[in-house]
């Protein structure tokens, strides 16, 4: 299964959900593979955010050779599975879609989640909350992996 995980700018949220289900991939020993993208490409070509990187580092997952990119129409193809950080970005994935194979692929990465009700990884470019936002995405890869383990 090939999973693409999405943000605004690619350099905090989606580059953490990436590092973290490429660690539960390696435990679980799955087939997957797991790129991340952003909905704008202002930070194309850039590594990751220095506190996304430091709060992964904290959880022994290593960001900081990812480099920031904008998704495009051919990923809508390229993976099964496209999960949005938050609506804004779900809204923006939904209206690239030019099919309903392509449509039925997106979701919201926290509707994996299960401690939370909370559909949203809130954005912690501004406020600096970088734990809870690895919090809420290490649950949601949890609740992925369980719905989808036996999944190639
Ligand atoms: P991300 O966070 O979408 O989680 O990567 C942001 C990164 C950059 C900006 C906004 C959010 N920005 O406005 O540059």
């Amino acid at each position: 299964m090939k999973v693409l995980m999405v943000c605004l700018g690619n350099i905090c949220r989606s580059p953490m959900a990436q590092g973290v289900l490429e660690k539960y991939i390696v435990q679980h020993q799955l087939n997957w593979l797991v790129d991340s993208a952003g909905t704008n490409g202002y930070h194309d070509g850039e590594h990751p955010d220095s506190r996304a990187i430091q709060a992964a580092k904290k959880m022994n997952i290593d960001i900081s050779q990812q480099i920031s990119r904008q998704i495009q129409t051919s990923d809508l193809d390229q993976f099964d599975l496209i999960l949005a950080m938050d609506t804004n970005n779900l809204n923006y994935l939904k209206s690239m879609c030019r099919n309903a194979h392509q449509l039925s692929k997106i979701q919201l990465l926290m509707e994996f989640a299960s401690g939370s009700n909370k559909l949203t990884v809130p954005d912690p470019y501004y406020d600096n909350s970088f734990d809870h936002a690895l919090g809420l995405i290490h649950d949601a890869c949890t609740g992925l992996i369980r719905h989808y383990e036996k999944t190639n």
